[in-house]
């Protein structure tokens, strides 16, 4: 038998044609076998056998103690997509019954490590094994993609079979720290919007989430003791970075731009976090790029000021006075409300990219040099980082750094994170390092040269296979200093990127490229492969509501405020002849800008004007369009059963304004994948 596969390698070609590859049956090949069930992080080894389970109800998971809130987790999410009553019970029965789930450490292999798990579908039940909670959760995370893909929808989905491929899996990642990091300082997104992006990242099997709280253009938490940190420095005049102001909806009732996290809501979304076995490293930003906290404060800084949150009037990077003894008693009383915040073992205390005119010109500054006979500027950053360690460790707690944390040497416990350079000398030196090398792991650069986004954000390509092919121990590791590489994160800066629309489309997938760096065996790691896999990962990511960057999706059109009007409307769209083809299309409708949404009540294929097939279901693309986040379904899958030679073929879809008719936005149809034709 022969079967079809599309490559998706086509990030440099052009347009969206599919490469269509000829691969030898699965049963011929182990591996093939495995990419087919679309496991993104690949597992370490994935065996399949005969049948399949599937799931009836009533459901029955049975737990340990241990495990018990991860088979809450997964109870919850099967009962979302499937309807189905989930019972969870935290004991072992003696005697498994047809279609029970099992979650324990009973037996659990030790060599699997703290994250690791062994999961076991068989016809008649379903087995996780793990040593940990942590390794229960990924044992649920890889379950749940073995599942149709309707079960990550927002919803309940009826009328799909629920069934699991027979398979024995046993898996453990590769490094500890698997990140992505989110600056909110210069757009800042909701506490929806962190919780939403934390469940993506748990469904990759990433578990650091690298809150970037505070930069130049905006300060995001809020600490007691300091008030004006969040009056003042947590919003400015405008959306700046050249940015329509309509790209984002973050305005305060007074029109100024930005927001803040309350203490309650971190709370929320540290145990929001956590239930999902994710860890915060917050970052607090020093001494540079500083000028939102000197904006509330300007003594702090080697000038007194006067600093401003207007954009236009140029906010530049501050820096605070390492002279004076104020700014060391500032940031430790603002460190001590971190630590209350954030249970987690790691501080992040930024350290990047420090502008040291000021401190070249700056009595104090300079005075402390002598006093502490120092040689100069580079040894005085380190001085003030070595201090702020002292504290951080006296706490219990360890502090990373970016790159140049090293300048005038590195603090005796600290942990970089590189993104310039500086990874292997700190490894080999006995630190632990965390590769954010920018070149391979920085998701803001530009993901395609068919449909670039801002130019002039981007600065450069960064591709699929390139985030693939990263290895995060660099050359020039020892291989006795290896451990010392804890792990890989992703960075999405997002200076350019004010909706979380972008943050998702610039995030993905090259997000699940980097979560199998970070996961999966070097062994394993084939691009190819993670390609095919891709395919099927993608219509997971569909029912999530990602809005993934999606090469493959042809722009049919799009809308414009003109279209649109309070009471519902038909708008249509012809499907190009090139891609009319038998099996399910997406139809995606993209929200690009504008004050509102796009409420969607149904979309329909149509051939030779004739309705043939329609997906009812609400969906809301817009501003607003996360908030209630439950609203934000804006795919609709329309099957073509088969081609009438010489037809034409459109969709259409009923839309009205939500909220205002003020919104534009681009339409996408992707053609039927190789799944959906089998
Ligand atoms: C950085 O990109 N400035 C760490
Ligand atoms: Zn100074």
């Amino acid at each position: 038998m022969l079967k079809k596969i599309i490559s998706l390698t086509g990030s440099k070609r052009g347009g969206w044609q599919l490469g269509i590859v000829l691969a030898l049956s699965v049963s011929t090949s182990r591996a093939e076998n495995a990419d087919a069930l679309g496991l993104i992080p690949q597992p370490q080894t994935v065996l399949r056998s005969e049948g399949v389970f599937r799931l009836q109800p009533p459901v029955r998971i049975f737990t340990d103690t241990a495990a018990r809130e991860s088979g809450e987790y997964l109870a919850a999410r099967l009962r979302g997509a499937t309807g189905y009553p989930v019972s969870v019970e935290a004991a072992i029965p003696a005697q498994i019954h047809q279609g029970d789930i099992l979650l324990t450490a009973h037996q659990a292999k030790a060599g699997l490590g703290d994250e690791g798990y062994e999961l076991t579908v068989k016809p008649g039940e379903i087995k996780i094994q793990a040593a940990s909670p942590a390794g229960v959760f990924y044992g649920g995370q890889t379950l749940l993609q073995l599942f149709p893909p309707e079960i990550f929808a927002t919803g309940r989905v009826d009328g799909v079979i629920w069934t699991v491929p027979a398979v024995q899996i046993e898996d453990q990642p590769r490094f500890p720290w698997r990140g992505f990091m989110l600056d909110v300082s210069r757009h800042f997104f909701n506490k929806a919007e962190i919780e939403q992006t934390l469940d993506f990242m748990a469904g990759h099997k990433l578990n650091i989430f690298h809150w970037h709280l505070v930069d130049d253009h905006g300060w995001r938490i809020e600490i007691k003791k300091y008030p004006k940190l969040t009056q003042t420095g947590a919003w400015r005049k405008n959306i700046g970075f050249e940015l329509d102001a309509q790209e984002s909806t973050a305005y305060g009732p007074d029109g100024r731009y930005g927001g803040f996290y309350t203490q309650a809501d971190i709370r929320e979304v540290v145990a929001y976090a956590q239930a999902r076995h994710i860890t915060i490293v917050p970052e607090i930003e020093m001494p540079g790029h500083s000028t939102a906290a000197l904006a509330a404060y300007p003594e702090l800084s080697c000038t007194g000021g006067p600093f401003n949150m207007d954009l236009d009037a140029g906010i530049f990077n501050g820096i605070y006075c390492a002279g004076n003894e104020r700014t060391f008693q500032f940031l430790e009383d603002v460190l001590a409300e971190v630590f209350q915040l954030f249970p987690g073992e790691y501080i992040h205390v930024g350290g990047d990219e420090v502008p040291k005119d000021n401190w070249k010109h700056c009595e104090k500054c300079q005075a402390r040099i002598k006093a502490e006979g120092l040689k100069d500027e580079q040894e005085l950053q380190s001085y003030f980082i070595r201090r702020m360690e002292k504290y951080i460790n006296a706490h219990g707690r360890k502090l990373v750094g970016w790159s140049e944390i090293l300048q005038g040497g590195l603090a005796q416990n600290a942990t970089v994170m590189d993104w310039v350079g500086g990874g292997a000398e700190a490894a080999n030196g006995g630190h632990d390092v965390v590769m954010a090398a920018n070149d391979f792991t920085y998701l803001c650069y530009y993901q395609s040269l068919d449909r670039p986004p801002k130019l002039k954000a981007a600065r450069r390509y960064l591709p699929l296979d390139k985030v693939y092919a990263f290895d995060p121990v660099p050359a020039g590791v020892k291989p006795a200093s290896a451990p010392h590489i804890l792990g890989v994160e992703g960075c999405l800066w997002t200076v350019f990127f004010a909706s979380m629309h972008e943050v998702e489309e610039m995030s993905f997938p090259r997000l699940c490229a980097l979560a199998e760096t970070a996961w999966s065996p070097k062994a394993a790691r084939d691009f190819d492969g993670f390609s095919r896999r891709l395919e099927r990962h993608l219509t997971r990511l569909d029912r999530a509501g990602v809005a993934y960057w999606n090469d493959h999706a042809l722009r049919i059109g799009g809308w414009q405020p003109a279209q649109i009007s309070a009471a519902a409307k038909v708008l249509e769209w012809a499907v190009p002849p090139q891609i009319v083809e038998p099996g399910q299309y997406r139809l995606s409708l993209n929200y690009t800008q504008g004050k509102h949404g796009l409420k969607i009540d149904w979309a329909a294929l149509l051939e030779n004007g004739q309705e043939i097939v329609r997906d009812t279901h609400e969906g809301l693309a817009g501003a607003g369009y996360n908030r209630p986040v439950k609203a934000r379904d804006w795919n609709y899958f329309l099957t073509l059963p088969a081609v009438k030679p010489g037809a034409e073929y459109a969709v259409r879809v009923s839309v009205s304004g939500a909220g205002g008719t003020n919104s534009t936005g681009v339409v996408f149809l992707d053609p039927p994948a190789a799944d959906s034709k089998k």
